[in-house]
């Protein structure tokens, strides 16, 4: 992709005037604010409908500005050292000193960080004095967006600048780990845990239903919804769903709609969200999915089809 050198300053520009912009990151866009304004990370909060006590993941270009604000620890340097930029967040103890405004925190003592792995993002986060707070940017609950487009579905003329950066690759949120003790997983996303297990020689758990959140606020009940309701493990179709599949069926359908047509997991997560923001604007009013393999990236497809489907 050609970077838009122009775009970029106009981003600069908007943040450092405290305002938020829709930012490309690999997982997906991000509503950004300059991490150390209480004013600026104020404004996420309400363009989202965010609860306050939700905090957000604070993006860094490296290393060195992170140290900054966190303490950091071998672990941390063990994966950030061969899996950043990538899409992880890492939980990590904030410094005493840190500069990072309360509003990010809630004002607790540990903080979400993430190197985004996007030329553009990457670019950005270079330019700037600051780091960038950023959650996914969607109306709270909602479905996350992968392109540009779809944070403009979200926020319309309410936000003053997205930039724009192709299609999230990812297309899923980071996994997040907690390192702040013994390290653990918060949410599953688009790192591989097994990649996790392998560099670390643990065995992280990957069931992380419903009660096992409560450590990660954002973890609430209903999460990622397209707003209608989702019928999971789906064999056949009703009259008037839509109907999700990984698998190529014989028979055509118009209400079919495919994540993967060979059963490609990690494909069907990247599809996720753009499937679903697609079966909402045709106006379905009901999805049904069929079962998709509680494995590799179909555990974060199933975690996030059944928060999705809660009611
Ligand atoms: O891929 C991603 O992580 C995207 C892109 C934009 O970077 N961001 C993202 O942010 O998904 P958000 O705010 O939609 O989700 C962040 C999650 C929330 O569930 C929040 O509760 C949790 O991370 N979180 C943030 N800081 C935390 C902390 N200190 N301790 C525990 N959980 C935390
Ligand atoms: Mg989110």
């Amino acid at each position: 992709m050609k970077i838009n050198v122009s775009n970029i300053k106009k981003a600069v520009k908007y943040l450092n005037n405290n305002e938020c912009v829709g930012i490309p990151t690999e997982t997906v866009y991000g509503l950004a604010a300059n991490a150390y304004s209480d004013k600026a990370t104020k404004r996420i909060f309400k363009l989202k409908g965010r609860p306050v006590d939700n905090p957000l993941i604070v993006h860094y270009f490296n290393i060195k500005d992170l140290e900054r604000d966190c303490e950091t620890n071998t672990l941390f340097y063990k994966l950030y050292n061969s899996l950043c930029p990538g899409p992880i967040t890492f939980i990590l103890k904030l410094k005493n000193k840190s500069k990072i405004s309360k509003n990010v925190t809630n004002n607790k003592k540990t903080l979400g960080v993430r190197f985004p792995n996007h030329r553009v993002a990457r670019i950005l986060l270079k330019s700037l004095k600051y780091p960038l707070a950023a959650p996914s940017a969607n109306i709270s609950k909602g479905i996350s967006p992968v392109t540009k487009d779809d944070v403009y579905d979200e926020f319309g003329e309410k936000i003053k600048f997205i930039l724009e950066g192709g299609r999230s690759k990812v297309g899923v949120e980071s996994t997040i780990i907690s390192l702040v003790k013994k390290p653990h997983i918060l949410r599953l996303g688009g790192l591989d845990i097994s990649i996790l297990n392998k560099k670390l020689k643990i065995n992280l758990k990957t069931k992380l239903h419903a009660k096992s959140n409560i450590n990660s606020p954002g973890r609430g009940r209903i999460h990622y919804s397209p707003g209608i309701p989702i019928r999971l493990n789906a064999v056949k179709i009703k009259k008037d769903e839509a109907f999700i599949l990984i698998k190529k069926k014989k028979e055509n359908n118009k209400n079919y709609f495919y994540l993967s047509k060979t059963n490609n997991l990690m494909e069907s997560a990247k599809n996720l969200y753009k499937t679903l923001r697609k079966i909402k604007k045709l106006g379905y009013k009901k999805i049904a999915v069929q079962r998709i393999p509680n494995q590799n990236f179909g555990l974060v497809v199933n975690d996030r089809l059944f928060r999705a489907s809660r009611k």
